[in-house]
């Protein structure tokens, strides 16, 4: 076989076998097939698309080449929540507890955040003492004695995929549904469960713009998890603004407790119980979604998930006093209120415009040696559908670092966009697809 061929033959908009994919992916993961050739194929991949049975075979030899997590030790169907990326996203901070306080075995591997995008890993990592290393026996027993561990993912998971997406990168062919969603479920299917939720965002701060992009590439990973015989379900959720009223690493903490309390925003807090209730569902501990969602709210209603947060924060060393003296984590050393230059309702937040700013203040990477700051962000006062006037606070800047904060306000500043009439608010939850 030469790669040579395979390129040709994918760019007449000819369907490539199994074979053939595994030779291509094996060979660029073991260095045999150069970056220019695997570039051609990305980028004849990012012309003509691949068919079903392209994306899964993808997807599979990728899972397959590196190791892959065996959770067969750890009693119960296993649940893994995955999100396509987005700001303010502290969903796995609050999900995990609560699904884990649920009955819900929660095994997980998380990344760290790039660009606009934040990881819970970092946020992780803004909890003094807080363990994103374990050993695999470690993990399993900890999931067995709590029902919670959450670590880093390594970077012998999918390593081909690790290698395909800094290909990507450099040559214009990330945002090509095969790509992404095989990239994504190659993770996914190596980090071992049985179900996957995953949680995909459609907005102005998400990998897809538009409604019907983002229900496309859901439709493709269901495929792709049913496809592998691991139960899939998407819930797809609006990125038109960030999600809750923090954004920021430590900032975020504070909000994950603030929503395991009872006290969360609204929204925040009905896609973690719509999110849990479909993993409930998928893992057939429930036979009905609305059965589901009467058990995640109890559990949140209860004071079991916050419990259970306690528990595994305690579990993988955090010093759990930060956490109960919430203060500690809103202490940056600048606070500054930042003013709204109009007057009417917002109308939307650009998310990813908010990432960027707050990426500016250090709370996020622009590349993979930045050195983080984990209490800088924004605390949003207003989000979209409140009324403005000019002049008035739209959120509080935090920082330690007061060298890049007059230009990460002017850039938060100008995300909101107005209007002089109220919209009317458009659903959060967009849909729900499953086969
Ligand atoms: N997240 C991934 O892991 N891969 C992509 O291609 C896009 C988002």
């Amino acid at each position: 076989m030469r790669m040579y061929d395979l390129i040709m033959k994918k760019r007449n908009n000819d369907i490539l076998t199994q074979e053939e994919i595994r030779y291509m992916v094996g060979g660029f993961t073991k260095g045999e097939i150069p970056d220019y050739q695997m570039s051609a194929m990305l980028m004849a991949i990012y012309f003509r698309g691949m068919n079903e049975a392209e994306t899964l075979n993808l997807t599979m030899a990728m899972a397959d080449s590196g190791d892959t997590l065996d959770l067969s030790g750890i009693q119960g169907v296993k649940c893994d929540k995955h999100s396509t990326g987005g700001v303010g996203d502290k969903v796995s901070l609050i999900l995990g507890p609560m699904a884990a306080a649920a009955g819900i075995p929660v095994a997980k591997m998380s990344g760290r955040g790039l660009g606009h995008t934040g990881g819970t890993i970092d946020k992780l990592e803004s909890i003094a003492g807080f363990r994103t290393v374990m050993e695999q026996e470690d993990f399993i027993r900890q999931v067995n004695d709590i029902g919670i561990a959450l670590v880093g993912q390594t970077a012998h998971l999918a390593p081909a995929d690790k290698k395909i997406y800094a290909l990507r990168d450099v040559t214009a062919t990330v945002d090509s549904l095969p790509l992404i969603a095989s990239s994504i479920m190659s993770k996914k299917l190596a980090a071992g469960a049985d179900t996957i939720v995953l949680d995909v965002k459609c907005g102005n701060g998400a990998f897809m713009r538009e409604e019907a992009a983002a229900v496309a590439l859901a439709k493709t990973m269901v495929r792709i998890g049913n496809g592998a015989g691991r139960h899939t379900i998407a819930v797809i959720s609006d990125m038109n603004e960030p999600l809750g009223y923090m954004v920021g690493n430590s900032l975020e903490v504070w909000e994950a407790l603030e929503v395991l309390q009872g006290r969360g925003d609204e929204k925040l807090t009905e896609l973690c119980i719509t999110l849990g209730a479909y993993m409930l569902y998928g893992t057939g501990l429930v036979k009905r979604v609305t059965n589901g969602k009467r058990k995640m709210k109890r559990v949140l209603e209860d004071g079991l998930a916050y419990k259970k947060f306690m528990e595994w924060m305690k579990a993988q060393g955090a010093d759990t006093s930060s956490l109960s003296n919430t203060k500690q984590l809103l202490s940056a050393k600048y606070r500054l209120q930042i003013l709204s230059d109009q007057k009417g309702y917002v109308r939307e937040i650009l998310a990813d415009e908010v990432g960027i700013a707050a990426l500016m203040l250090g709370a996020g990477r622009e590349n993979l040696d930045s050195v983080l700051d984990y209490q800088a962000g924004f605390r949003l006062l207003k989000k979209t559908g409140d009324y403005v006037e000019e002049q008035e606070p739209i959120a509080v800047c935090y920082a330690n670092d007061n060298s890049k904060v007059a230009e990460a306000c002017e850039r938060f500043q100008a995300a909101y966009r107005f209007s002089r009439e109220r919209q009317e608010p458009k659903p959060f939850i967009k849909a729900v697809i499953q086969e």
